[in-house]
């Protein structure tokens, strides 16, 4: 179920036709739904299907925005043809009602939804929240909030860029989808939302799906595992063809993070046309059969695969959901691991094995849905023996991003070792080669050690070359690299923003979050910093001290908290009304429409 602050949610028109004699439109959604391809191979004609739509989207008002949906490899296609005058905004990854398996690899289970506008500025819609489920056991919320409850909305959580409350059946209607693209985008300049379904006029080929060949290689290239200082791409230099097993890569994003000694803020042309150098040197380094993944934001993901499709073959866009904080109106959680294979991919690994030792079983297995991942939850459901996880799919839910600094050593952007650990087992054997270029503190190549992999990883910085080769000689003495460090405020964030020095409180900064609530429910608004200094127990410069910014003061008024456990509530209707309740009283929305087509799945 979701909820959305809209003006009014827009009217649903169904058109027909093909979208080559769609002519003239006022500002609209329009929405257009494709065939789920499998492979390149089954697209018919698929330039000049992509030349369609690029006319169509040329032919919508400038104040119109585009969604299409299909299968994440033809919106990579898409995404990488687009006209200049449509902007992609969103990749929103959704659920399959249907997940389609596949011989001796990950069962796929999700279908790409993208977002397009014909502005520039920042996306328009919304507030859209999505209620929250919970788990079966300990009956608290499926999301964990870390101890910031009073920031979060009672109602829901801010939609985000991956949907896994409802699906889409490539078979059907998307009727869910439907309505929640209706409500998302119900703002003034809207009317319509005009679904025009395509799948009758370009169904899919059924066609085999051809791969690269590659000579059978497989040059020996090292003894023993390696740790390398320098630049990765005159070190892959250095490194034979085909010699490597699994390839993986996190490169720096561009998105300006506080490395060590990295520019990570240069032209976008620039810094692909660098990322294209690199890749190239690593598909010429897999072995073939064997599998390079990258991970990076979407946008970044699909021009990877711009480069990647004429040197290797697509296998996989992997969709990390890193859980993240309520930040912006469409939270973004969506990372992508796009991956590809030496010509065709041998069995999936993990599958063409007959054993797992613990450390792989645990990585390879994905909670159920609505299972929490509360370790105090697990470990009681362990100790229940209650099965309440199963062999990954493509949708990995279960693995937050590293949220404390206790987690961290001092590299700004650490991966949580359980990827490492999943990608690691499902791709590789034991004695198998792993290389990443982009080591930073050494997530990948520990994780190797620690699963009985050889490992090569290259960095660019002293520091956190230093960093590794320290970690590493205390998994050889023993110590888990992983343990947690005492947070002593200093470590670098993953932001240019200086963090502020860790510092005692007079009182708590929930405590003065807790004080503006008071207040802004005292004058029935949020208060100004003029009114805080008037109402306020506390000085000001409390607030000016502790806060980054006045919105983050006001931020826990601008929600209602919550409590993990379940409400008991009575009917979806009730939930609604008591939901209304909690917006805004000020009447600014004229209707508000709740989809309650959907209950839990
Ligand atoms: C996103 S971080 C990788 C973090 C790593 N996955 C971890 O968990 O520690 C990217 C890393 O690439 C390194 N780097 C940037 N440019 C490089 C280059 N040309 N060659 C090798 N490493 C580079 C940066 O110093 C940074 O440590």
């Amino acid at each position: 179920m979701h909820l959305s602050e809209n003006a009014l949610s827009l009217k649903k028109r169904i058109i027909r036709s093909s979208i080559d004699g769609v002519i003239n439109f006022p500002p609209n959604l329009e929405f257009i739904i494709l065939p789920y391809y499998k492979s390149l191979e089954e697209i018919p004609n698929s330039n000049s299907l992509i030349n369609k739509i690029n006319t169509f989207i040329s032919r919508t008002n400038e104040s119109s925005t585009i969604a299409i949906l299909t299968s994440s490899l033809f919106a990579n296609e898409i995404c990488t043809k687009l006209n200049d005058d449509a902007h992609l905004k969103l990749w929103i990854a959704v659920k399959l009602t249907n997940p389609i398996e596949r011989k001796s690899y990950l069962t796929d289970s999700h279908s790409a939804l993208l977002i397009l506008t014909r502005y520039k500025s920042s996306l328009k819609h919304t507030k859209t929240r999505i209620g929250y489920t919970y788990c079966p056991i300990c009956k608290k919320t499926t999301k964990d909030y870390g101890g910031k409850k009073h920031l979060y909305h009672e109602f829901g959580t801010l939609v985000s860029d991956v949907w896994r409350d409802i699906t889409v059946d490539f078979d059907n209607y998307p009727s869910e989808i439907i309505n929640r693209l209706s409500d998302l985008f119900g703002i003034s300049q809207y009317e319509y939302i005009n679904v025009y379904d395509q799948r009758e006029y370009f169904k899919p080929n059924n066609k085999e799906t051809k791969y690269k060949i590659y000579l059978e290689s497989n040059n020996v290239y090292l003894k023993e595992s390696t740790l390398l200082l320098g630049d990765c791409i005159e070190q892959l230099r250095n490194i034979p063809d085909n010699s490597i097993d699994f390839c993986f890569s996190d490169p720096p994003y561009n998105l300006n993070k506080k490395y060590e000694n990295w520019d990570d803020n240069i032209d976008t042309q620039k810094y692909f046309e660098w990322c294209d150098q690199w890749l190239s040197e690593l598909a010429r380094v897999l072995k073939p059969g064997h599998t390079l993944a990258v991970l990076n934001i979407p946008q970044g993901g699909i021009r990877h695969f711009k480069h990647l499709i004429g040197l290797l073959d697509y296998q996989d866009w992997i969709v990390w959901e890193g859980l993240s904080m309520p930040v912006r109106m469409i939270m973004p959680s969506h990372y992508s691991i796009i991956c590809f294979s030496k010509g065709q991919p041998r069995e999936l690994p993990a599958l063409s094995r007959n054993h797992n030792s613990i450390l792989e079983k645990n990585a390879i297995e994905i909670k159920k849905e609505n299972y929490c991942i509360r370790s105090s939850c697990i470990t009681k459901r362990k100790r229940l023996n209650i099965k309440d996880a199963e062999f990954t799919s493509n949708i990995w839910s279960d693995i937050h991003r590293l949220k404390h600094n206790s987690q961290r050593v001092n590299h700004p952007c650490q991966l949580p070792p359980m990827i490492m650990y999943r990608l690691i087992s499902l791709f590789t054997n034991e004695n198998e080669i792993v290389l990443d270029p982009f080591n930073g503190a050494g997530t990948t190549t520990l994780a190797a050690q620690q699963l009985n992999r050889k490992y090569v990883g290259i960095e660019y910085s002293e520091i956190y070359h230093g960093m590794a080769i320290k970690r590493h000689e205390e998994l050889t003495n023993g110590i888990n690299p992983f343990h947690k460090i005492k947070d002593d405020g200093h470590k670098v964030k993953n932001s240019r923003v200086e963090r502020l020095k860790k510092q005692k409180y007079k009182v708590s900064k929930k405590v003065l979050q807790l004080e503006i609530k008071n207040i802004s429910k005292k004058i029935g608004h949020i208060p100004s910093k003029e009114e805080v200094v008037s109402y306020s127990k506390y000085p000001i410069e409390y607030y000016e001290n502790y806060f980054a910014s006045w919105g983050e003061v006001t931020a826990a008024a601008r929600t209602t908290g919550m409590t993990e456990f379940k409400k008991k509530i009575n009917s979806d209707y009730e939930q609604v009304e008591t939901q209304l309740k909690l917006f805004d009283k000020s009447n600014k929305y004229k209707t508000k429409r709740v989809d309650t087509s959907k209950t839990k799945k």
